[in-house]
């Protein structure tokens, strides 16, 4: 959104780009997952009585219209991309087939999976573990707005203090909130590394996958 309330800010968009466009260029093989919260909130109409399912499926098609909009600030920079969608909008997107999506990755393209999982009552983060699992990632960074897991809200609280590392079990034990359970518990099953850094900084998502320490890992350590 960048600064605006609602929506896709083109310059965001365009630096976030910029910045896949750097890992792809260092033969980093990347796919996005996109949440759609700058387009539609589930959440906010649920609890006016919307119907949930309606509401996710409202949200599935919310990250549709970001993935196509990633797809095209990637092209516009010469990076191949292809998003694949969990439900079927031929006219629109391929399909997500899992092999097919290894196959793109191979062929040093940007796949971003759209409409989560397809399911309702599963988030964004979830279909980020799952895809991550099935396409055998090395990791799956959450890129976020704050720069890794705290012990406490640092907006709320001065005295909150940074993780470098934690246990998939701190954060469900201790509620620490930056991924959903279910998200959690699919990386934890599937020894899948997270590490949750501020996307808002430039190179961020570089020098995780240079293995520096960025932001928060989350391992079975
Ligand atoms: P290779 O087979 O590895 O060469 O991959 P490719 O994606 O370049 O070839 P393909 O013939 O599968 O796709 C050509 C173009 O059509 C690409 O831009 C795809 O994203 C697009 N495409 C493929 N399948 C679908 C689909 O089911 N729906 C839509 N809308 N586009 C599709």
């Amino acid at each position: 959104m960048g600064d605006d309330a609602y929506g896709i800010s083109p310059e965001i968009i365009r630096r976030i780009a910029s910045e896949i466009h750097d890992l792809t260029e260092a033969g980093v093989e990347v796919a996005l997952v996109i949440g759609g919260g700058n387009i539609f909130r589930g959440a906010g109409l649920a609890a006016a009585g919307i119907d949930r399912v309606t509401g996710d499926h409202m949200g599935m098609l919310a990250t549709v219209i970001n993935s196509l909009a990633m797809q095209d600030a990637l092209e516009r920079l010469g990076v191949i991309a292809r998003v694949m969608s969990a439900i079927s909008i031929n006219e629109i997107c391929e399909d997500y087939i899992r092999r097919k999506a290894v196959r793109h990755l191979e062929k040093g393209r940007v796949v971003v999976f759209a409409a989560g999982t397809g399911n309702p009552f599963f988030t964004t983060d979830s279909a980020a573990s799952l895809r991550a699992i099935e396409i055998n990632a090395e990791l799956l960074i959450k890129a976020t707005k704050v720069d890794g897991i705290y012990s406490a809200d640092p907006v709320k609280d001065k005295t909150a203090k940074r993780y470098d590392a934690l246990s998939y079990d701190a954060v469900l034990d201790q509620k620490l909130g930056v991924m959903d359970a279910t998200a959690i518990v699919l990386c934890r099953e599937n020894n899948m590394p997270l590490r949750v850094l501020d996307m808002t900084q430039a190179g961020s998502m570089m020098r995780a996958v240079q293995g520096l320490n960025e932001g928060t890992l989350v391992s079975n350590q």
